[in-house]
């Protein structure tokens, strides 16, 4: 059996058909029921037990050995016929692939930095894990604020000097280290929260910080800035007003709200009827936290702004459910600008 099998094998190697009947006939002839290989199936009860096994792998060989060629075969068929019929006619439309489209958080980003980067701002980023210091302690959170709780911050559990950062406003911390004033730049980059998720949160999502460190810088040109960025994000009639917050950070502290780019101002269901919806928080830099990075309180000031990019993106594009953004659904993410 073991001879017959190699020759076959060998066999299998030059099998030519030119039609669809000889490789039918072909088909019939090593797999068909009452075919070559299936005889072979038939004898294998007649091998020594203690050869079995071999034969049977190499029956098996044979079998798909034959498969593939006559698989091969048709393949040439098929080719030769519809070459036959499309004889390659170069006047027929190109069939073009689709094109990926870029996701809309990514074109929103990019549209922050391009906007901040006219008018000098660099742009520079920080690690996604990082300690304690660069997301609270620097940044004037007091040891017992509620920020640091379980709650908001995933830690790693055998350091607890380690977490996911909560907000981009680590990172500058880390540019006032290592650099000198004046700094005028932008952060982008992911955040993490431990919070449920829902069409308004997520445990991950995007910030873009931005940092003004020089002497002279006053509430007048953070202000300025920001009024800017929300006409040449949104659109010129666009308009600002400041609001007193808190932040640990900065001194003093304001969230900003746009005129509601969906009713213009006049009250809708996504500024509640108020005609304004918030888009960030800001504020001059807490002399606490200059000092903390070497930088002379009494010489420079500053003043610092963080945006949620969903939140704008939200907005911008009128999408309700911040969930849409991490599903890669195709049918959502094709609607935006292509590549
Ligand atoms: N880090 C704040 C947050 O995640 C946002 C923020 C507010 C950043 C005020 C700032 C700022 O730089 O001045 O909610």
């Amino acid at each position: 059996m073991r001879e017959k099998i190699e020759a076959l094998l060998a066999q299998a190697q030059g099998l030519k058909a030119d039609t669809e009947a000889e490789l039918e006939a072909l088909k019939v002839k090593y797999l068909g029921r009452k075919g070559i290989v299936q005889e072979l199936f038939q004898d294998f009860k007649n091998v020594p037990a203690e050869e079995k096994r071999e034969m049977g792998q190499k029956l098996n060989e044979l079998k798909d050995a034959i498969q593939l060629e006559l698989n091969r075969l048709k393949e040439q068929l098929e080719g030769k016929t519809s070459q036959s019929c499309t004889t390659n006619d170069l006047t027929l439309p190109v069939d073009f692939s689709d094109l990926g489209a870029r996701h809309p958080l990514s074109i929103v980003r990019n549209q922050i930095c391009t906007i901040f980067g006219n008018i000098g701002y660099t742009v520079a980023e920080g690690p996604e894990i990082e300690d304690d210091w660069h997301i609270f302690t620097a940044l004037n959170f007091p040891l017992e604020h509620p920020a640091r709780d379980m709650q908001d911050t995933f830690f790693i559990e055998k350091d607890p000097d380690i977490a996911l950062r909560t907000h981009t406003s680590s990172v500058q911390i880390r540019t006032m280290e290592r650099n000198k004033p004046p700094i005028r730049s932008i952060f982008p980059g992911r955040v993490y929260r431990n919070e449920a998720i829902s069409a308004r949160a997520h445990c991950l999502f995007h910030q873009v910080e931005g940092l003004y460190i020089d002497e002279n810088v006053s509430f007048a040109d953070l202000k300025q800035t920001l009024y800017y960025f929300a006409k040449e994000m949104f659109s010129s009639d666009t308009k600002i007003r400041l609001r007193p917050s808190y932040f640990p950070f900065t001194e003093p502290s304001a969230e900003m709200d746009i005129s509601c780019n969906i009713c213009g101002g006049k009250g809708c269901n996504i500024c509640k009827g108020s005609g304004w919806v918030e888009i960030l928080g800001c504020g001059m830099v807490d002399p606490n936290v200059l000092e903390n990075c070497g930088i002379d309180s009494k010489k420079y000031t500053g003043f610092a702004f963080g945006m949620g990019v969903e939140r704008i993106t939200m907005l911008k594009y009128q999408v309700n459910d911040l969930r849409l953004f991490f599903e890669n659904d195709l049918r959502f993410l094709k609607q935006f600008e292509t590549v």
